[in-house]
């Protein structure tokens, strides 16, 4: 069903914390509709409250099991008909030498640039 609003719409993925929290905050007060992902409800329970205090939406997504994205999608666009903006924002950073990072991480990084 298409929303009869005009508001732009925004998937936000990793809004527990950092980059993703504070953009979805932005974005709302900027009078935008809000979907956020978090893996975890409970450990994203502070930024859950105060981004659907704010009228946003979060839903839960670990984005590495691909399976489960066309249902969390398909759920936004059934309630909003639209997604205009994604931000495709959850995920580790690993900045260093390559030399002084373990080789873990390194190939945990790979495999997901990689899939
Ligand atoms: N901050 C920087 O200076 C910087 C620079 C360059 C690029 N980036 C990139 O910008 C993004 C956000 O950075 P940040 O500093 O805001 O990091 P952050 O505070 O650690 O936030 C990362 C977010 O991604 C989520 N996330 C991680 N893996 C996930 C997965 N498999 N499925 C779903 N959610 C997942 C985290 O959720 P949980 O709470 O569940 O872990 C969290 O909400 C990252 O992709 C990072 O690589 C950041």
């Amino acid at each position: 069903m298409a929303s009869s609003s005009s508001k732009i719409v925004w998937f936000i993925t990793g809004v527990s914390s950092g980059l993703g929290f504070d953009l979805a905050l932005h974005a709302l007060r900027a009078g935008h509709r809000v979907y956020g992902t978090v893996r975890d409800r409970t450990k994203a329970a502070n930024a859950i409250s105060k981004i659907e205090a704010e009228g946003g939406r979060c839903v839960v997504l670990d984005v590495t099991e691909l399976g489960s994205i066309p249902r969390v999608i398909d759920d936004v666009l059934t309630k909003e008909g639209q997604i205009d903006v994604l931000v495709n924002n959850a995920g580790l950073g690993l900045l260093g030498v390559v030399e002084d990072t373990r080789l873990g991480a390194c190939i945990i990084i790979c495999l997901q640039v990689l899939t």
